[in-house]
């Protein structure tokens, strides 16, 4: 079942338009409005609960275009198709900028736009069944940087590549992720949130939710050990399977402490991250870590080392923290002081600060390795559309 959005300023091509759906056999929903796009962009509820927004951009104007763009940017999520008689190879290049992801020709097609249909359906049916990854990121020793890169991890995972991120502070001690990334305070804690388990739903969690970005939220850190002993297995259990659902990536900054809690944690974790630095006192850490995870079971293939502020002129090389850890090193960050330091005390993710710094870039890297950015289609209607069209220059020979 989708939810359609029909947005036309004629009853008639509305009207045509809807009977085309009504007969495509796609489960869906309808709704048309008769108003202008910017009134569109102002009724935040029609665009949250709708799938894909459909445009009869008949007399299309800069202003539509403009509209369609600020949607798309605002509802990542939202498909839009634009109807439109012959479009102009200037319209179809400003409407896939804008987010404009089908064109379907007027008058109607019928096949071409009942496929069209039917790929959003697949699309959204896919999407519903999704259960989202769970990657925990874990300090061998205090002062890694653990939370720092899973935060704006979540961050480039959220803005990078477009993926619903939820990041969950389990620290037991000063959970203050959340200012890492942005200056809102948190309206609940995870302890809170546990104290109320019994009030556990999607509207109920999202409103102790610290929505930092469109596609990033946090939910806040216990605050002090004392209310952190109040999490229970049995609560992140029900908050798990919920959020499992609800979001693309679920990050747990489980920290320093390994108790049941954070064991929970780690075995519903499709990606164990392990933080460390490469010290002494740090690859200690780790070799011990590393033997916890033997012991608790987790295979090799899940467990991903992260070398964080490596300095390459410092006296113990990657070679020598694989041998003393008996593992690979998955990825190293730089040391980074001045972007790190700007991030933390504004509080704002450094990709968002400094997009090209060293630790940016090492950032936006691990995002990649975990979700690569998809490859264009080429069997978009829009590849299509412009395939069709004749060359209007001669081809090199
Ligand atoms: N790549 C980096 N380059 C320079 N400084 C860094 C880098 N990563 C983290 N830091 C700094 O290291 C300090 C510790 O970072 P963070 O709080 O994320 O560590 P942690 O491992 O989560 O610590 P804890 O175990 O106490 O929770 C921060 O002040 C941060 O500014
Ligand atoms: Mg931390």
């Amino acid at each position: 079942m989708i939810n359609i959005l029909l947005v036309s300023s004629d009853l008639g091509r509305a009207q045509q338009i809807a009977a085309v759906i009504a007969a495509s056999g796609v489960g869906h929903q309808l709704r048309t409005l008769a108003v202008g796009l910017k009134q569109v962009c102002a009724d935040k509820d029609a665009l949250q609960a709708a799938d894909l927004l459909i445009f009869d951009g008949y007399h299309l104007t800069q202003d539509d275009i403009d509209s369609l763009e600020k949607l798309s940017n605002r509802h990542r999520e939202l498909v839009c198709t634009l109807v439109t008689p012959a479009p102009s190879h200037d319209i179809l290049i400003q409407a896939m900028r804008a987010g404009v992801r089908n064109v379907a020709l007027w008058p109607i097609d019928r096949d071409s736009f009942v496929a069209d249909l039917k790929r959003v359906a697949g699309r959204h049916v896919e999407a519903a069944r999704h259960d989202g990854q769970v990657l925990s990121f874990v300090s061998c020793k205090g002062g890694s940087g653990t939370t720092f890169i899973a935060a704006n991890l979540g961050y480039a995972l959220a803005t990078l590549r477009n993926k619903r991120v939820l990041f969950v502070d389990l620290n037991q001690q000063f959970g203050d992720a959340a200012c890492l990334v942005c200056d809102k305070t948190p309206p609940a804690t995870i302890a809170e949130v546990c104290a109320q388990i019994e009030r556990l739903d999607a509207s109920f969690l999202d409103a102790c939710l610290t929505h930092a970005y469109p596609n990033f939220d946090v939910l806040a850190g216990a605050g002090d050990p004392v209310k952190a002993g109040d999490i229970k297995v049995a609560h992140l259990e029900r908050i798990v399977a919920l959020i499992r659902h609800e979001y693309d990536v679920v990050i747990f900054d489980v920290g320093q402490s390994v108790n049941p809690v954070s064991i929970f944690a780690l075995d519903h974790s499709d990606l164990i991250f392990p933080v460390l630095r490469s010290s002494v006192p740090h690859i200690r850490a780790g070799q011990r870590l590393m033997h916890l995870f033997q012991s608790l079971g987790y295979p090799a293939e899940r467990v991903r080392v992260l070398v964080n502020q490596y300095d390459k002129r410092g006296q113990i090389d990657l070679k020598t923290v694989e041998d003393v850890i008996g593992a690979k090193v998955s990825k190293v960050l730089p040391h980074d002081a001045r972007p790190v330091l700007d991030s933390v005390n504004q509080g704002v993710p450094v990709l968002k600060l400094q997009k090209s710094s060293p630790i940016s870039k090492s950032l936006a890297e691990l995002a990649d390795s975990l979700a690569p950015a998809p490859k264009a289609s080429g069997n978009s209607v829009l590849t299509k559309l412009f395939r069709a069209r004749p060359r209007t220059q001669p081809s090199p020979t």
